[in-house]
């Protein structure tokens, strides 16, 4: 990585911390993120997560095995801190000796944090905001992930530039923090790693690899969007709670729309409680990941992305991403050393 001396100078830090040749993580994406896109995302010299998901401990457990198979490079597992057996599958974890574990969606319930770290594994969480990202560390989160609304999946509601200014100057010194959302050009690499970051997370610019297992029709989803396809999801009555998930609009999308004012006007006749129609929200995407990744479904499945989804134009080898965002975030890198000669 000599030809990327400026950008590994940047990244030392966040690649030692993850055992890579990059501070390139691949964020983990339910149903895309599994042993072929993980390992090959290792093997390039980037950091593979396993999306956990809603996996069971002993599909885990067969993924990771899987996934070590392809490759002697560490990856991590993602986990969601609201899974009924997080603690099985922090055990699953364990067993493994998986180097660093990922906890996902809120913040991580008792004693998970040091369940973690008891198998000698890194943890690594997700900061919404400073002041949580300061209580995290506290409770002994080794790294944060600050991620923007920009992304694909699940998204807060701030955006990642905003993100970096408020967090990367008060922690960036003393704590590992990685910046994720919207990133798709290493211009943008660069400039995060010069705010601070230690590394960056990326997932729409990987979803459709080459090595990823996604339908051909998701991938041609991926090709043709631009940036403002990927919507994030809108609720429409305020007793009725949406997560924001930001996915390419398609029929589905339009559909929940839909779905969310039927189910509003029976809670308003009384033909269902407010228990009952949350559900009918809630249950409204159940399996609608899968359908779009793994059955090809663009239609009404959901084709989760990020607004950088337009600078995803054809499929692509992991090493052949990784090397273009390096090379990328290094001649920005140059470019501005060479300004600032000129200035001096
Ligand atoms: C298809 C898809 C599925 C995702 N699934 C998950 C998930 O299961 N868990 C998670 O923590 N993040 C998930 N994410 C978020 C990614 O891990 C990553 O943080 C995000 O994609 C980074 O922003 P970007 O999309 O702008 O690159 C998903 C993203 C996408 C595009």
């Amino acid at each position: 990585m000599i030809a990327h001396s400026k950008t590994s100078a940047l990244m030392a830090r966040g690649s030692e911390f993850l055992g890579s040749e990059t501070a390139i993580l691949c964020g983990a994406m339910s149903w895309v993120s599994e042993r072929n896109l993980v390992s090959a995302i290792s093997n390039a010299g980037g950091f593979g997560v396993i999306a956990c998901g809603a996996m069971t401990p002993a599909l885990l457990d067969a993924e990771i095995a899987a996934t070590r198979a392809l490759t002697d490079k560490p990856f991590g597992v993602n986990l969601i801190t609201m899974h009924p057996q997080l603690f099985e599958l922090i055990a699953v974890c364990g067993r493994h000796a998986v180097s660093h574990v990922v906890l996902a969606g809120g913040i991580p319930p008792k004693g998970s944090v040091e369940a973690i770290r008891e198998h000698g594994a890194k943890v690594i969480c997700f900061a919404p905001t400073l002041a949580l990202g300061k209580k995290l560390l506290r409770s002994g989160a080794d790294a944060l992930v600050i991620e923007g609304m920009e992304a694909g999946g699940h998204i807060g509601p701030v955006s990642t530039s905003v993100l970096a200014q408020e967090i990367l100057p008060s922690l960036a010194a003393e704590h590992l923090v990685f910046v994720a959302g919207g990133i798709g050009r290493g211009e943008a690499i660069a400039g995060y790693l010069e705010m601070g970051a230690a590394g960056v997370q990326l997932g729409t610019r990987f979803a459709c690899a080459s090595e990823s297992i996604a339908h051909p029709a998701f991938k041609k989803a991926f090709f043709r969007a631009s940036a403002r396809d990927a919507i994030a999801s809108v609720q429409v009555d305020p007793r009725l709670p949406v997560i924001p998930v930001r996915a390419l609009r398609n029929k589905g999308t339009e559909e929940f729309t839909a779905k969310q004012i039927e189910v509003a006007r029976r809670l308003d006749a009384g033909e269902v409680d407010m228990g009952e129609a949350q559900l009918a929200i809630e249950h409204f995407w159940a399996g609608a990941l899968r359908r779009a990744v793994i059955d090809g479904d663009v239609e009404s499945g959901s084709i989760m992305a990020g607004q950088s989804v337009g600078m995803v134009t054809s499929e692509e080898p992991v090493a052949q991403i990784i090397a273009a965002l390096m090379a990328e975030s290094e001649a920005a890198l140059d470019h501005r050393a060479g300004a600032r000669s000129i200035a001096a």
